[in-house]
């Protein structure tokens, strides 16, 4: 049994992960800006503090905390936000655990798959290739940087880096279930998902020891915003338009963030499919039929 230490365990990824933590009866702490349950404890990086009671005997950090990528437009101020909720934290742990002589199994980190840039293409991107050259590229590099630091510990490092987390309880699919759905832009962009629970299944597995170092967090199955809402209209039982949501009015409502929307490329899942993960959920059919 481990004892597991989770940031921002009560967003959409945490809350899921718990539960599936707990059915494989390990223990699990978490660690929020407001903690309100008795397994919930405080930190507050603008004061460098953590409550010294959540590293107690914990064999395993994941660091999931990080202010919505999505959630506001990307200005200056919002921007650093972002940075500092995912990276500052990460560096706050590590300084803690230092000082604590933490005795950590090891470290998993999320990343994401802008990683690799914002760019239409042909390309499969893989884990060994490069960053691209935008703002989410520098978030995911500065963000697996700090998680790396834990191996100047001996502390083993995992880091997902995750495409669009499919859940019924909010994210992504929430904001695309419109009463009439169509594509964005082109609708040829490339959109990598995930189910939820083949996400957390990952963790599991990273929890367990058994995926060290950088893997893709996403499905096997590549979708392009045209086929994917036209599974997901077919799913749901709404109208699916042809007609894509043009890119220069999503430029006008969401900024510099409707790269995110218009932009994408496949992302390979074969790293992790060498070493005999088993995804519950490897096309999106499959994915959303369970979620509805
Ligand atoms: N969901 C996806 O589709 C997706 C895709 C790729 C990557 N990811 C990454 O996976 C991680 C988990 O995703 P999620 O969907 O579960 O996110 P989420 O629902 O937004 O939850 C993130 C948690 O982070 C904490 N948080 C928010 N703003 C913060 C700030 N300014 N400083 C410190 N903590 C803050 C919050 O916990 P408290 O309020 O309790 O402090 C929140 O519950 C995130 O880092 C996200 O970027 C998610």
């Amino acid at each position: 049994m481990a004892k597991i230490l989770i940031t921002g365990g009560t967003g959409l990824v945490g809350s899921r992960l718990t539960e599936m933590l707990l059915e494989k009866k390990h223990d699990v702490l978490i660690l929020s800006r407001k903690p309100k349950n008795k397994n919930e404890y405080k930190w507050d990086i603008s004061k460098n503090y953590i409550d010294k009671k959540a590293f107690e005997n914990i064999t395993h950090i994941i660091h999931l905390a990080g202010a919505g990528i999505a959630d506001e437009r990307w200005t200056q101020e919002r921007k650093k936000i972002i940075i500092e909720s995912r990276v500052d934290t990460a560096n706050l742990l590590f300084e803690k655990v230092k000082e604590h002589k933490v005795k950590l199994k090891g470290f998993v980190s999320a990343s994401g798959i802008g990683y690799y840039g914002a760019i239409t293409s042909d390309k499969i991107f893989t884990e060994t290739d490069k960053v691209g050259k935008d703002f989410l590229g520098e978030v995911c590099e500065k963000w697996e940087d700090a998680a790396h630091q834990f191996k100047t510990l001996n502390i083993p490092v995992s880091i997902l880096r995750t495409g669009i987390v499919l859940s019924k309880k909010g994210g992504a699919l929430e904001k695309m279930k419109l009463p009439v759905i169509t594509p964005l832009g082109s609708g040829n962009q490339y959109m990598p998902w995930i189910h939820m629970d083949d996400l957390c299944e990952m963790y599991v597995k990273a929890i367990e020891g058994k995926l060290i170092g950088i893997y893709n967090a996403v499905a096997p199955e590549h979708q392009t915003s045209k086929t994917f809402s036209k599974i997901l209209a077919e799913s749901v039982g709404n109208p699916f338009l042809a007609i894509a949501a043009p890119s220069f009015a999503l430029k006008l409502v969401f900024g510099d963030m409707s790269k995110i929307l218009l932009e994408g490329s496949r992302i390979s899942s074969e790293k992790i499919k060498k070493i005999n993960f088993k995804f519950q959920f490897p096309t999106l059919k499959m994915a959303l039929e369970n979620l509805f």
